[in-house]
């Protein structure tokens, strides 16, 4: 939520800025702005996108300033409660990623001492307090301001007095990059990509003050120092190569992916020697915690851990696991989180340690929050993802729990074995979906004249019906509902008629009559029927009204396949309808805020 940047050194800062700014803008796009020091703080903000600002607004002379991409908490989307915000002097500009919790306490304080407010914002509180404690040394004043300020925070400060920078975190990420007679400040590495691959991760209540060639760190105060880390992403991994959007490129580099999360093993059968996380016990019960698109990864989880190991797997939405409920007991719990960074499941993940539960995080970010917080890390590789809409990070994920599974002890050797040959099948069977997009795009013409549609699917790909539903409706604005097919007909089929399109996943396994059943029953209502179903199911085209032909693939596998499929269809409606495809509205990639 939010991205921020900072540069200091002696080339020109506001097009450093709006080049790193335009590589966070997955964290929120609701406007954008900058703030360069000349010999007095310059500021230029609006509610535009970053490629709108490049190109229109005015020169701001300077090469130290800081820069901001808004997803909005408090106050509308506007120019004034656009970041970066002001004191009453203008000696100081702030930007924000992060909610602080006791901002209108801290306001009216402000107010009564004369203070005045020109956003809704609770960020504004920021540079007024640095303004109230200031008094020649601007790390005082920004430690005691952050002292009194609750909640979470990633914070860049520029001051007209002398040419430094601050930075400070608090539940929100923040790094330094370092480069040669120059340093950056931003929320995630891509965003510095482009001058240096030399980053320091930032921890919680750290504070930096930060010159062109050095940079001094204190936690609560004490001096303190912290690794530097080479980027193991590259500039061209957030770069589009030629496709039309990041998500078409995304979908199509996931053969790639798989390969990269569990290559070593899909050659040797055992996690690679340098894997972050020993799969050395055997399970006894699990929980798998996560939001979004990793939660239906987690759902998919449930289904093959429960299958091939027999023990019970609790799934919870981290959204709902933190607010008063009781621990259940377990012994292991997984995080599953793209970013590293998704608040929700950083809280819950605490809650887990606080109760010794061991804790592992499946994510994307080297370095991110929820790696430094879990006991032991599974990363899965997809590279950056810059699309807002999940996709190579979900495949990642699975093929991530699937290496969990078949790597834990417990496991039937002859059963291990053929699940590893099927699981060494699939980035194949993905190449053999991502050569039949062209006939994903002619459905997608038809389902993209529809405003309602339900998604159905049975045992493990019930995860996926809800996956598609999520995917379609984020990307295309059209409503979808992903359900169990068997529960169509408690109540929702209600909804069937001639305008209503059903995706039913056909899959060869036993869920098949049934999900036949459910067909004929959406059938016999007028709905439309599109089919995802195996090459060389025969029978399936007399009863539907399309047909998604997919490789034929190991029954524990079909997640992987049916979800790149729903993915391109997804991709391509969303096309047909004319929308943002890359950054729908209101959304935002990394989401900071519980
Ligand atoms: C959907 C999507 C979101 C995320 C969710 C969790 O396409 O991307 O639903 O899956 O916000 O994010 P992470 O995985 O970063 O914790």
């Amino acid at each position: 939520m939010c991205g921020i940047v900072g540069y200091i050194g002696k080339a020109s800062a506001k097009p450093i800025l709006l080049n790193a700014l335009s590589t966070l803008e997955y964290r929120g796009y609701d406007s954008c702005g900058i703030a360069i020091r000349n010999d007095s703080i310059d500021i230029y903000k609006d509610i535009v996108r970053v490629e709108v600002m490049q190109k229109e607004s005015p020169t701001l002379n300077g090469t130290t300033g800081i820069g901001h991409t808004r997803w909005a908490t408090h106050g509308e989307p506007s120019s004034t409660n656009s970041h970066p915000h002001t004191d009453c002097s203008g000696k100081f500009a702030v930007v924000h990623n992060g909610i602080i919790s006791n901002f209108q306490k801290l306001r009216q304080q402000l107010i009564a001492e004369g203070h005045v407010f020109t956003s809704e914002t609770d960020s504004e509180v920021i540079p007024h307090m640095i303004e109230k404690y200031y008094d020649g040394v601007l790390e005082e004043a920004v430690q005691a301001a952050l002292d009194e300020i609750e909640g979470s925070y990633a914070i860049a400060v520029l001051t007209a007095d002398e040419d430094i920078l601050i930075a400070a975190r608090k539940d929100s990420p923040l790094i330094i990059g370092v480069g040669d007679g120059e340093m950056f400040i931003a929320s995630d590495v891509p965003a510095v990509l482009d001058y240096t691959d030399r980053v320091i991760y930032l921890e919680d209540r750290d504070l930096a003050v930060i010159t062109k060639d050095s940079f001094k760190i204190t936690s609560d105060g004490t001096e303190i120092k912290r690794a530097e880390h080479r980027a193991t992403w590259s500039k061209e991994d957030v770069q589009k190569a030629g496709y039309e959007h990041f998500m078409l490129k995304e979908i199509n580099e996931q053969p790639r992916v798989i390969q990269n999360t569990i290559g070593d093993y899909l050659v040797s059968g055992e996690p690679s020697s340098d894997a972050e996380f020993k799969f050395d016990e055997e399970l006894r019960d699990l929980s798998i915690v996560a939001c979004g698109t990793s939660y239906h990864a987690g759902l998919v989880g449930k289904y093959i851990i429960e299958e091939l190991h027999g023990i019970p797997v609790r799934v919870d939405l981290a959204s709902e696991f933190n607010h008063g409920r009781r621990m259940i007991p377990t012994s292991m719990a997984i995080a599953i989180t793209q970013s590293g960074e998704t608040a929700d499941v950083l809280s819950t993940l605490k809650r887990f340690r606080e109760e010794s539960v061991r804790t592992v995080a499946i994510t994307n970010v080297p370095g991110s929050s929820a790696s430094r917080v879990a006991n032991d890390t599974i990363y899965t590789k997809a590279g950056p993802e810059v699309s807002v809409a999940a996709t190579k990070s979900f495949i990642a994920q699975l093929i991530s729990l699937y290496q969990f599974t078949l790597s834990c002890p417990g496991l039937h050797r002859g059963i291990r074995e053929s699940l590893l040959a099927e699981l060494r099948q699939m980035p194949n069977k993905i190449e053999q979906v991502l050569d039949g997009a062209c006939r994903i795009v002619n459905v997608a013409k038809f389902l993209a004249k529809h405003d309602n549609v339900f998604f159905i699917g049975r045992g493990i790909n019930h995860p996926i019906a809800l996956e598609g539903a999520l995917k379609l409706k984020e990307i295309s604005y059209i409503h979808a509902e992903g359900y169990a097919a068997g529960e169509l007909k408690h109540g929702s089929i209600a909804l069937l008629q001639e305008n209503t399109p059903i995706i039913a996943i056909v899959a060869n396994d036993n869920t098949r009559d049934a999900m036949i059943s459910s067909i004929n029953q959406a059938k016999a209502r007028s709905a439309p029927v599109i089919a995802l179903a195996d090459e060389d199911d025969e029978d399936i085209g007399s009863l539907v009204d399309y047909v998604i032909r997919l490789p034929r693939t190991g029954n524990m596998f079909t997640p992987v396949t049916n979800a790149v499929a729903l993915q391109l269809l997804a991709y391509h409606t969303a096309k047909h309808r004319g929308c943002p495809i890359d950054f729908p509205r209101n959304l935002a990639k990394s989401v900071t805020v519980e």
